[in-house]
């Protein structure tokens, strides 16, 4: 048996690590290009990198592997260059430039027909006032570059917030101002295209937040309109499509009264896509695995319903997690600080309704 190539991947966190437990009875050696020796995945392989980014530590992570891909999309994309002149990765640079900026992917969408919130460009404080006045508020002000888990936005609810939200943010950096959604709740897709264009498809879930970050996903989604389900399908594929993409895509929506909005997307594996360690036939994980080493991809149905609770903050105690029927709690092997995702718990029941209780004990488990 020929051995298969290892694999590089950019950032060492939970992603990461998930990727790599995804990767290694594929007998497929993952190395991490990461400053931090005590980061998840650095149990997984070896790390690579230093503060100053140097010549000496890309070339030791360009020579510790044969195709590369990234867990996270605020990485530099000069450096992804640099690998990307000697050796394969993927996802390519088109979608992880796309998925950088949040101006560029919201033009990407309006180009390929993907209805989006209604969005202005804010460069300077009149822009962010001429966009309170074309689209009303209350608006989200999103920093176009590096925001994530809701950080870098600010909701201008009332003229007033209008020149603190420009001193909060707009000093240091371009905005996006989008108009405020009243969404029914908040969905996610996430696809897996190979090389040769096979792509899968996962169930959508189901996403609750907490302060921007993700707190619940349920899947599949509950009560999910087929047409709906369809045009979500419909906006990724386009998507995947365009970019030539290779590897995990997903796609935040917005269902609303009046169908979807896109709100944004990732060049990669997903929280919301946890779930499908336990609850899919293959995982986001393995797919994408598979995919960007060019072999075939593993079915995407999810046989029973499935929710996946993140672990913010605070460690659960273990026996109370585990002592939940059918629960799995992952730990990613980070130290606890306010807001930050320690890990996750996922579990699946034979019905939506049962499914509901383990959430309700499972979150009872969760401190704070
Ligand atoms: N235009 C909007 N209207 C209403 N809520 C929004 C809007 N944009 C973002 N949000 C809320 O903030 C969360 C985080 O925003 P998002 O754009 O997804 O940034 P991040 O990169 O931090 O995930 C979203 O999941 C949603 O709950
Ligand atoms: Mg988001």
């Amino acid at each position: 048996m020929k051995p298969l190539p290892r694999l590089g991947v950019f950032g060492g966190g939970q992603l990461g690590r998930m990727l790599a437990m995804a990767a290694l009875p594929l007998e497929v050696a993952c190395s991490f290009y990461e400053t931090q020796a005590d980061a998840p995945a650095a149990v997984l392989g070896p790390t690579f990198g230093d503060s100053s980014d140097s010549d000496a530590a890309l070339a030791a992570f360009l020579a510790s592997a044969d195709v590369f891909t990234y867990e996270f999309e605020n990485i530099d994309i000069a450096l992804v260059e640099r690998i990307a002149a000697s050796k394969p990765v993927y996802p390519g640079i088109a979608s992880l430039r796309q998925a950088q900026h949040r101006l560029q992917e919201k033009s990407l969408f309006a180009e390929l027909a993907i209805p989006t919130p209604a969005w202005r460009a804010v460069h300077a404080l009149s822009d962010l006032e001429a966009a309170a006045r074309d689209l009303g508020l209350p608006l989200v002000v999103k920093t176009t570059t590096l925001g994530y888990d809701g950080k870098g936005q600010y909701v201008v609810r009332t003229p007033a917030d209008i020149s603190d939200c420009w001193q909060t943010l707009g000093a240091q950096a371009s905005l996006i101002a989008e108009s405020f959604v009243s969404f029914r709740r908040e969905l996610s897709i996430i696809a897996v295209r190979g090389k040769d264009g096979e792509t899968v498809i996962y169930p959508l879930s189901e996403n609750q937040h907490q302060q921007g970050i993700l707190a619940l996903s349920v899947v599949p989604a509950p009560a999910l309109d087929d047409a709906v389900r369809r045009q979500a399908e419909d906006y990724i594929r386009r998507l995947l499509e365009h970019l030539q993409h290779v590897g995990a895509l997903t796609l935040e929506l917005f269902e609303t009264a009046d169908g979807l909005l896109a709100n944004e997307m990732a060049p990669r594996v997903h929280n919301s896509g946890h779930w499908s360690i336990e609850g899919a036939d293959c995982s986001q994980f393995e797919n994408h695995v598979r995919a960007v080493l060019g072999l075939p991809l593993g079915s995407t149905a999810c046989p029973r319903p499935t929710a996946m609770l993140n672990v913010l903050g605070q460690h659960p105690k273990r026996e109370q997690v585990l002592a939940v029927p059918g629960a799995h709690l992952h730990l990613y092997g980070k130290s606890a600080r306010p807001g930050r995702k320690l890990g996750h718990i996922t579990v699946s029941a034979d019905t939506l309704a049962q499914l509901q209780v383990a959430i309700a004990r499972l979150r009872a488990c969760l401190p704070g």
